[in-house]
């Protein structure tokens, strides 16, 4: 629950995969990547089971994923409403996603995903909450 209670792991994050920020208008927030900071649209998804269409925006070397919201009683439609757009996670690529989430586990990190599971573009992802890890949503993904 507290940060304090979280021991050490052996999970050493090779980069950060991308920074996901939810967004109003998934459009505007491409065009606005592309025109500010020469972003090129990598992906592009819409999951309708999680509620939420997606645009993976690339910028050199790094991504920024873009969340837009398919309605307001989605993930990302209760975190616009609550705290409107904004950074919503950051993702780190580790190597393998299922032995992260053991040792994430075990050293007492708090996780909102038991098991490794698809994500958006055919990633294997997984999230620890945002209590563990000073208040920001964190994403392991591999795979990409
Ligand atoms: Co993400």
């Amino acid at each position: 629950m507290t940060d304090a209670a979280v021991a050490s792991t052996s999970v050493e994050a090779r980069s950060i995969h991308h920074v996901g920020v939810a967004v109003e208008d998934l459009d505007a927030a491409v065009a606005t990547y592309e025109r500010l900071f020469g972003g090129r649209l990598e992906h592009r998804e819409r999951v309708e089971d999680q509620g939420v269409e997606a645009a993976s925006m690339r910028l050199g070397e790094s991504r920024v994923e873009l969340l837009a919201a398919l309605g307001e009683d989605t993930p990302v439609g209760r975190f616009l409403a609550k705290r409107g757009p904004g950074v919503h996670h950051i993702a780190y690529a580790v190597d393998d996603v299922g032995a992260a989430l053991a040792d994430l586990h075990a050293a007492g990190a708090e996780l909102i995903d038991e098991q490794p599971r698809l994500g958006m573009f055919g990633l294997e992802v997984a999230f620890v909450h945002p209590e563990s890890t000073h208040g920001v949503l964190s994403e392991v993904v591999s795979g990409g």
